[in-house]
C-alpha cells in the first residue's frame, strides 16, 4: 500500500475543519494514530468522532500559545510513547477585526509562528530518536510574483523559506521537512473569502458563495476544477511515509496545475 503509515503516530493541527481534517481521516485511513488539534474543541471532537479504525486523541490547542502546543505535544507523546509525525496545518487568511492592518500581525502569529512552535515543540523528542517526518500546508498564494498578495502571502512565502531550512539543518537527524501548496479548495477558508467579496461588492448580494468560489478559481485552474481536503490528506500520506524518505527541503503543489501559469 502506499502512504502506509500503520503503526505512526501523527498531530495535526487545524484539524477540526477543512483540509486539516481531511489530513486527520486520510492518515488515519494509511494506519496511522492521530492526535486531532484545533483552536475549537468541539471542531476537534467532530473530527476525532469521524475516526472510527485508528486510535485518536482530540485536543483543543492554539498554535499561538506556546504552553497549548507544548501540553498539546507532550500528551500525544505520553499516551502513545511515539510522535512520528507533526503536520502544521492551522491557517488563517486575515485578521478577524476585518482591518488589512491587523492582518500582517495575525497570518504572521498563526500561519508562520504557529508552525515554527509546533515544530519546535516535537523537534527534541524527534532528534533524540533519529526519526521524524513534518509537512507544512503553505499555500500556491506564497509563490506568486504578479502581485503583492499581502499578509497572507507573504506568511506563505515564509512558511516555504523556513520548511527549505529546516529541512537543510535536520536532515542529518532523519527527519523529513517538506510542504504541500493547495491552489483551492472549498473550505470554511474559502467561504469566509467568498462572503468578504461579497460584501464589498453589491451586485454580488444575491449570489451564492460556492458559485462565486467556482467562478474566480475554475478558470485559473489549468485542469478546471478545484482540490478536495482528501487531494490534499494523499499527498501528505506519501510525504510522511517510507515511500519518501528521500524526499526532504520540497514543495509539492496540489493545485491542478495553477503553478505552470505564466
Ligand atoms: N482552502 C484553500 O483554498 C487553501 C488554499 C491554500 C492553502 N490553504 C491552507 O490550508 C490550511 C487549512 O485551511 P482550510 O482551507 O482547511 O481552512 P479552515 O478555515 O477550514 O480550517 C482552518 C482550521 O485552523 C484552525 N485554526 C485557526 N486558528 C488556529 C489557531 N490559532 N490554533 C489552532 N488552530 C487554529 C481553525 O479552527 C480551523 O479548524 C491553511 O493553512 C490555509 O492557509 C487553504
Amino acid at each position: 500500500m502506499l502512504g502506509d503509515l500503520t503503526g505512526r503516530k501523527a498531530l495535526v493541527t487545524g484539524a477540526g475543519s477543512g483540509i486539516g481534517r481531511g489530513i486527520a481521516t486520510v492518515l488515519a485511513d494509511q494506519g496511522a494514530s492521530v492526535a486531532v488539534t484545533d483552536l475549537s474543541q468541539q471542531w476537534a471532537d467532530e473530527t476525532a468522532a469521524l475516526i472510527t479504525d485508528a486510535s485518536t486523541l482530540s485536543i483543543q490547542m492554539d498554535v499561538t500559545d506556546s504552553a497549548s502546543v507544548n501540553a498539546a505535544v507532550g500528551q500525544a507523546i505520553s499516551q502513545w510513547g511515539t510522535l512520528d509525525i507533526i503536520v502544521n496545518n492551522a491557517g488563517v487568511a486575515r485578521a478577524p477585526s476585518g482591518q488589512p492592518e491587523d492582518d500582517w500581525d495575525v497570518t504572521y502569529e498563526i500561519n508562520v509562528r504557529g508552525v515554527v512552535r509546533c515544530c519546535e515543540a516535537a523537534l527534541p523528542h524527534m532528534q533524540e530518536r533519529g526519526y521524524g517526518k513534518i509537512v507544512n500546508i503553505a499555500s500556491m498564494a506564497g509563490h506568486g510574483g504578479r502581485r503583492s498578495g499581502g499578509a497572507y502571502a507573504v506568511s506563505k512565502a515564509a512558511v516555504l523559506r523556513y520548511t527549505r531550512g529546516l529541512a537543510a539543518e535536520l536532515a542529518s537527524s532523519n527527519i523529513n521537512v517538506n510542504a504541500i501548496c493547495p491552489g483551492a479548495v472549498w473550505t470554511r477558508f474559502q467561504q469566509e473569502g467568498a462572503r468578504v467579496r461579497q460584501q464589498a461588492d453589491p451586485s454580488l448580494a444575491d449570489r451564492d458563495i460556492e458559485d462565486l468560489f467556482h467562478e474566480r478559481y475554475d478558470p485559473v485552474i489549468p485542469m478546471g476544477r478545484p482540490q478536495t481536503p482528501e487531494d490534499i490528506g494523499k499527498t501528505t500520506a506519501f510525504l510522511v511515509s517510507e515511500d519518501s524518505r528521500n524526499i526532504t527541503g520540497q514543495c509539492i503543489h496540489v493545485d491542478g496545475g495553477v503553478i505552470l501559469r505564466d
